[in-house]
């Protein structure tokens, strides 16, 4: 797939770690090493293109030039899935604060169901970053950023793991200034609105409440 709104990681580590997650015989405490790993390669990606600021600064020898990073950044996983790429996140930006948007999918429907939500201030002015392992019809993450966007974030990078190609499409079209960093773009998703060959439920298996 070419479209310059999208990055899919090509990484060998990335081959490797999807692989681990895929498989049904991986525990719940290898399954979470395999994704820290891969949000950490994701999450290096999302952050690439920050603006920086340039501040002086004094070394043991001179005075140099620095940079700092001139934005908020503002973490907002889908609960409850999300949470398990915060971290990776945090570990290169210290100082961003998280929101939390509770969510879940109704497994007749399919459709998302919302159940809480917490924001920071300053979504206008930073960067959002809205976490979710899983990008399957795109319901979910569809209402995530529509929601945002009314509380006025403007900046929005969406992070998956594993992408279908239908909610891929979905948020594409519907947000063209939202770009998408994803881990893998599976083949298409199964009448119970599953990823295929995906990994089954990610939160499940990251939480251990299969
Ligand atoms: C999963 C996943 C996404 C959503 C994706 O959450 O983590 O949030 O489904 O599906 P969609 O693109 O079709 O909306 P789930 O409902 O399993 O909740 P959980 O995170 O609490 O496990």
């Amino acid at each position: 797939m070419k479209n310059k709104q999208v990055t899919i990681i090509d990484h060998p580590v990335v081959s490797r770690d999807l692989t681990i997650l895929r498989q049904t015989s991986t525990e719940t405490a290898e399954f979470r090493s395999a994704i820290g790993r891969i949000a950490t390669i994701l999450a290096y990606f999302a952050l690439k293109e920050l603006p920086l600021k340039e501040k002086d600064i004094e070394t043991p020898i001179t005075t140099a030039k620095g940079y700092e990073i001139a934005t908020n950044i503002i973490i907002v996983p889908i609960l409850r899935a999300g949470l398990s790429l915060v971290d990776a996140i945090i570990n290169f930006v210290p100082d961003a604060k998280v929101g939390h948007l509770g969510m879940y999918r109704d497994e007749t429907t399919h459709q998302p169901v919302d159940y809480y939500s917490n924001l920071p201030a300053g979504l206008e002015d930073g960067l959002t970053l809205v976490v979710d392992p899983m990008l399957a019809t795109g319901g979910s993450a569809d209402d995530a950023i529509a929601f945002l966007k009314k509380q006025g974030a403007k900046n929005i990078r969406f992070i998956s793991l594993i992408s279908a190609p239908e909610g891929l499409e979905r948020i594409l079209k519907k947000y063209p200034d939202v770009s998408i960093i994803t881990a893998a773009v599976d083949e298409k998703l199964n009448s119970d609105a599953f990823i295929v060959p995906g990994l089954g439920d990610a939160g499940d298996r990251y939480f251990g409440t299969t």
